[in-house]
């Protein structure tokens, strides 16, 4: 049975309440507040937007959840491709384009397994690849394929924004697989985890290091890693300019 949120505690230091998505892949955060990640993400793209107009910017939203981060990227004039295991964003979308929030067709959801994903699921020479709280989802050699496949489709310059579960949250702590090389972690979280962060499915937890190997084994450049206060890893970085 889902909880409501009124049943459960704060999540984090921040307040984030407990709001699960479909499949026990974790709570959707973006929904409830923007972090700087969203913010960098969203600026990328204003910046792009400044240039060439709204509409001839595209932008790529893997794990999306509820699709709050794909509407806000979408409202500051990014075309926006969102992938997401399960469909609870598409009525999100339809709202957002009914209230004039954003613009029509400047949403797409495609409800795929990322690790399945296709060069031409996402558009040929994309700006922005944005992704908060997913990747640790698959395998670190999947999430390698998976990133390989949309930085060769993104536009040369393009900048990504992307985030992972934390070697050191307090799920990351008591993890299974915490002393294992990141290549051979890919364990569930201890059963009161599971419940408390609606995490019902393995994951790989990141440290700092891990995500810049990730990023940088991938062909990205400058690549910036933080740490939030709650213990996850934050990441940009860029694809070469030509
Ligand atoms: C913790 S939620 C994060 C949602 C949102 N990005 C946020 O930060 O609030 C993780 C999301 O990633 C999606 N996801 C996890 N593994 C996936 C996969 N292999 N393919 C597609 N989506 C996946 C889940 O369905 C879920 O919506």
């Amino acid at each position: 049975m889902k909880k409501e949120p009124s049943q459960h505690e704060p999540l984090n230091a921040y307040g984030d309440s407990f709001t699960p998505t479909d499949d026990g892949r974790g709570v959707d955060i973006s929904s409830q507040r923007q972090d700087e990640l969203d913010k960098g993400a969203v600026a990328a793209i204003a910046a792009r937007v400044q240039e060439r107009g709204a509409g001839a910017v595209a932008a790529v939203d893997l794990g999306g959840g509820f699709g709050a981060h794909s509407i806000r990227m979408a409202q500051a004039g990014a075309k926006v491709t969102m992938i997401d295991l399960a469909d609870m964003a598409q009525e999100n979308f339809a709202k957002a384009v009914e209230s004039g929030m954003a613009a029509a067709g400047s949403l797409e959801f495609i409800q795929k397994d990322f690790s399945a994903i296709a060069a031409d699921d996402v558009p040929e020479g994309f700006d922005v690849l944005y992704s908060q709280r997913a990747i640790h989802y698959v395998p670190y050699q999947e999430a390698k394929a998976v990133l390989r496949t949309l930085f060769n489709r993104m536009a040369a310059g393009g900048e990504a924004f992307i985030s992972a579960a934390g070697w050191d949250t307090e799920y990351g702590k008591t993890y299974p697989d915490r002393d294992k090389p990141v290549e051979e972690r890919f364990a569930y979280v201890t059963q009161d985890m599971q419940e408390k962060h609606g995490i019902t499915h393995k994951i790989v937890t990141y440290t700092e290091q891990d995500m810049a190997k990730l990023l940088a084994d991938t062909g990205f450049e400058d690549v910036q890693v933080t740490r939030s206060t709650f213990g996850n890893i934050k990441a940009s970085a860029k694809k070469p300019a030509l």
